[in-house]
């Protein structure tokens, strides 16, 4: 497992998103974008013009999470466009076969999200559908709320069945991410993190990058 890090930009300035993502741009995994529709979570923020605006200025891949209705319509849209991986959620596709399988044939890494209170067992049929799970470690729609310990028990089966699996599935986590949280999500198998507030927040976000990703590989026994 390789260690990976993902500063969100929901917690940067929207007004200077490419400033933003170039302070991050020589120490980041990814840029991950939070596209929220006030739907499925109670909060809006961008969507795909701003997502191609980035995808000319921002050098880091983007990693898109999609929390949004319907997106078996929007999904794919966002691969064809350039996006890197597409996370679709559980709790919102109606089609996610058709839709994880229309994100892959655009070019792009297929991700399934999963709320804190939606077991993964049931999606373990998916796995082969799929390039990486994206595990909430808060209820989605806002930046800067506390981790949930209680999804830890998840993050270790889930890493149990994607090595059951037996392809390299990534497994990320997302909210609450810290330099307090983060060994213990690595702990329990997570090898993608997303950290918001936790990179944006630092008067050094670079740094903070850094001291996330040392603290994860420390935690993960590399
Ligand atoms: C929340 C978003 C997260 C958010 C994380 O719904 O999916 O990506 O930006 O922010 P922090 O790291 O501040 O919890
Ligand atoms: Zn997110």
């Amino acid at each position: 497992m390789t260690v990976q890090i993902a500063p969100s930009i929901l917690a940067a300035d929207f007004a200077r998103l490419t400033d933003e993502a170039a302070a991050v741009a020589a120490v980041a995994d990814w840029l991950h974008v939070d596209v929220m529709d006030g739907h499925f979570v109670p909060n809006l923020t961008i969507g795909l013009p701003v997502v191609e605006a980035l995808l000319k200025h921002a050098d880091l891949p983007l990693d898109c999470h999609l929390m949004i209705e319907d997106p078996d319509r929007w999904a794919p849209g966002y691969a064809e466009a350039g996006a890197r991986n597409v996370t679709i959620h559980a709790e919102a596709a109606r089609g996610p076969v058709r839709t994880l399988r229309a994100i892959r044939a655009a070019g792009a890494r297929a991700g399934l999200g999963i709320n804190p209170a939606t077991p993964v067992e049931p999606y373990a049929d998916l796995l082969p559908e799929i390039d990486m799970l994206l595990l909430m470690t808060v209820e989605p729609g806002y930046g800067g709320q506390p981790f949930l310990d209680l999804v830890l028990p998840k993050v270790r089966r889930a890493r149990k069945l994607i090595a059951g699996h037996g392809t390299a599935i990534w497994l990320q986590v997302d909210g609450g991410v810290s330099e307090e949280t983060i060994g213990r999500c690595a702990e329990a198998g997570a090898d993608v993190f997303v950290a918001g507030s936790a990179v944006y927040s630092a008067d050094d976000p670079a740094a903070a990058v850094r001291s996330l990703r040392s603290l994860a590989e420390r935690a993960s026994g590399r």
